[in-house]
């Protein structure tokens, strides 16, 4: 990923010190670009609960480096302390299933493991590994989805494809490159025309502060439209296809991602407007297929509701209460789309269809 023409990923171990991890703090974007060092668990466990790192395959890539940074503090007692830590990291954000998913592959690695120093030298290999996966798994997902968007460049004779995108499922909510991002970096790296919709996703404006910044960097077209914007758009014919991300996606395709997801695929489907879906997958939870009555769905505070908050160049935050003193809110901070709106799955190892024999087909070894 380019910021102001230098590369950078959204997370990387200190090149003197690898016991200090660097993160982007995304709470200063897009006024502020600064970055924040981690050195203990309960840096890690604030860094992911509070946002300074968001998104599901950054979330899965910091759960793997704090597990290494719980070994670094531990002593005789270490697989006790070990388990102990990784129970309240887990907790930190629910919906993503990268976070349980990076912690299990951490534990699973170190299982016969008795001696400490090993474990913090294999800890540390594997927190590299998820980080250095994850950015190809993007890369790769660039490469199948911006197939698709070459086909509706070649239907529109080169004219612009115009892409809408809710969230931010690009590289600040990955390692690098981005999931719903990849495949319109890649298509704009080969020339194709192409204009994104970003939707500003309050209340956290995911979309107009970090989607909108991270388009501005890679040098393509968009406009910031309000949540609500999308359908007229699509009755326009004003959007030719819908890329999103998503935080945890069941063995049958359906998809969790930031609230307001679902109502985007139901106004897809009306216009007959293609609805992809870019995950790696360590996005899939293989355990679950009906997603709307299993995926547990985070309820964030009121106040974003409630307040607006401005993180200013300075570093001031200004707050200011928008709603009446008695009124309440609530803010569920995603959604779930069921597989029947999903057109495909973008994933690394290809695209897919949103159903289980699909999706099977891509990954058998995940056949039950
Ligand atoms: O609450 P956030 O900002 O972590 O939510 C992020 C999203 O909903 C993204 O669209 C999602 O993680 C998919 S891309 C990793």
């Amino acid at each position: 990923m380019r910021v102001k023409g230098k590369q950078y990923r959204t997370i990387w171990p200190d090149a003197d010190d690898p016991r200090i991890i660097h993160i982007i703090d995304q709470r200063l974007l897009p006024h502020c670009f600064e970055i924040e060092k981690l050195t203990n668990i309960n840096n890690f466990i604030t860094a992911i609960a509070d946002m300074h790192v968001r998104g599901a395959g950054l979330i899965g890539a910091a759960a793997g480096f704090a597990v290494y940074s719980i070994l670094l503090d531990s002593k005789k007692e270490w697989k006790k302390n070990l388990e102990y830590q990784c129970r309240r990291l887990i907790k930190a954000r629910p919906t993503a299933t990268n976070l349980a998913w990076a912690v299990k592959r951490q534990l699973a690695g170190l299982s016969e493991i008795t001696d400490l120093y090993q474990a913090r030298e294999t800890s540390f290999k594997t927190a590299i590994a998820i980080a250095d996966e994850d950015a190809e798994c993007c890369r790769m997902i660039g490469e199948h989805g911006s197939a698709i968007i070459e086909e509706l460049s070649r239907k529109k004779a080169g004219d612009t494809v115009n892409i809408l995108t809710h969230c931010n499922a690009g590289w600040l909510a990955f390692v690098d490159y981005g999931s719903a991002t990849a495949p319109i970096y890649a298509a704009a790296a080969r020339g194709i025309k192409v204009k994104v919709w970003v939707d500003e996703t309050r209340p956290w404006l995911q979309g107009s502060r970090l989607t909108a910044w991270e388009l501005s960097q890679e040098g393509i077209a968009h406009e910031i439209v309000a949540d609500n914007t999308g359908g007229h758009l699509m009755q326009h014919r004003m959007v030719d296809m819908v890329i999103v991300g998503t935080d945890r996606t069941t063995r049958r395709g359906d998809v969790a991602n930031k609230i307001g997801t679902y109502l985007k695929a139901l106004a897809a489907k009306d216009n007959e407007i293609p609805f992809y879906v870019a995950l790696p997958s360590s996005t899939f939870d293989w355990d679950i297929s009906d997603g709307i009555r299993y995926i547990p769905i985070e309820e964030i505070s009121a106040d974003e509701i409630l307040y607006i908050k401005i993180n200013d160049a300075d570093g001031r935050t200004i707050r200011e209460r928008i709603a009446p003193e008695n009124s309440k809110a609530k803010n569920y901070g995603f959604d779930v789309t069921p597989a029947r709106l999903v057109s495909g799955l973008i994933t690394e190892r290809g695209v897919c269809g949103a159903n289980e024999t699909d999706i099977i087909r891509l990954f058998p070894e995940k056949r039950v």
